[in-house]
């Protein structure tokens, strides 16, 4: 089972949205929701009995919790600010995706998520979130690449709020759109980057 961990110490930059789509599009896998405000599980609770399974967990209780996930993905959701836990599951996991909206005030907060990943020796890469949709962003891209690799963009489409409030992933809701082809896109560059 390979496991990955969404991570960013500033919140609202879509760690949640890009937990529940990933794991959608990523085939079987499990979601471990540490965040108390439980945003993913909500959003299962939504689905009813449609995979993939949300587990919600205590950020201290990741690792004795793998036990109970058989899948081939594991995804885990991650509180923004909570430092301690952030390492360690940095550390439990094959590669953080630390998200990242474009923005000064996300930029500035970077420096503390990069720090928890250096903390843990950790594997990650950059996901870029609610780009403009016109937006050119090669500067951002050509300057968060000195740390790690960064993934196809994914730009703020009506898709991701409209989808979620349907326990959906956009891949379900609007499989020939915007949203569900840059999804798709960064999930193969994942696995590419992961073999
Ligand atoms: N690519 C996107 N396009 C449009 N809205 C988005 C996108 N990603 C996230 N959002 C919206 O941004 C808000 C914050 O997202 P959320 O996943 O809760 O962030 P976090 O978990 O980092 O706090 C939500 O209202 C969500 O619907
Ligand atoms: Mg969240």
């Amino acid at each position: 089972m390979k496991k990955i961990a969404i991570v960013s110490r500033k919140g609202g930059v879509g760690k949640s949205t890009l937990t529940m789509n990933l794991a959608v599009v990523a085939g079987p896998s499990t979601i471990i929701d540490t965040d108390p405000q439980a945003s993913c599980a909500d959003w299962g609770d939504r689905r009813a009995d449609d995979p993939p399974l949300v587990h919600t967990v205590p950020a201290g209780r990741v690792q004795v919790s793998l036990k109970r996930c058989q899948t081939d993905w594991l995804f885990v959701d991650t509180q923004p600010s909570a430092e301690a836990s952030l390492i360690e599951i940095a550390q439990i996991a094959d590669l953080c995706v630390v998200v990242l909206r474009p923005g000064q005030l996300e930029l500035d907060a970077l420096g503390a998520t990069l720090a928890a990943i250096r903390a843990a020796q950790a594997q990650a890469v950059f996901c870029i979130n609610q780009a403009h949709p016109q937006a050119n962003l090669t500067e951002l891209i050509e300057g968060l690449a000195v740390y790690y690799p960064v993934g196809p963009l994914i730009r703020s489409r009506a898709d991701f709020p409209a989808s979620v409030a349907e326990g959906r992933a956009v891949t379900e809701w609007n499989p020939d759109g915007k949203a569900a082809m840059e999804i798709k896109n960064y999930w193969l560059w994942l696995q590419e980057y992961l073999n």
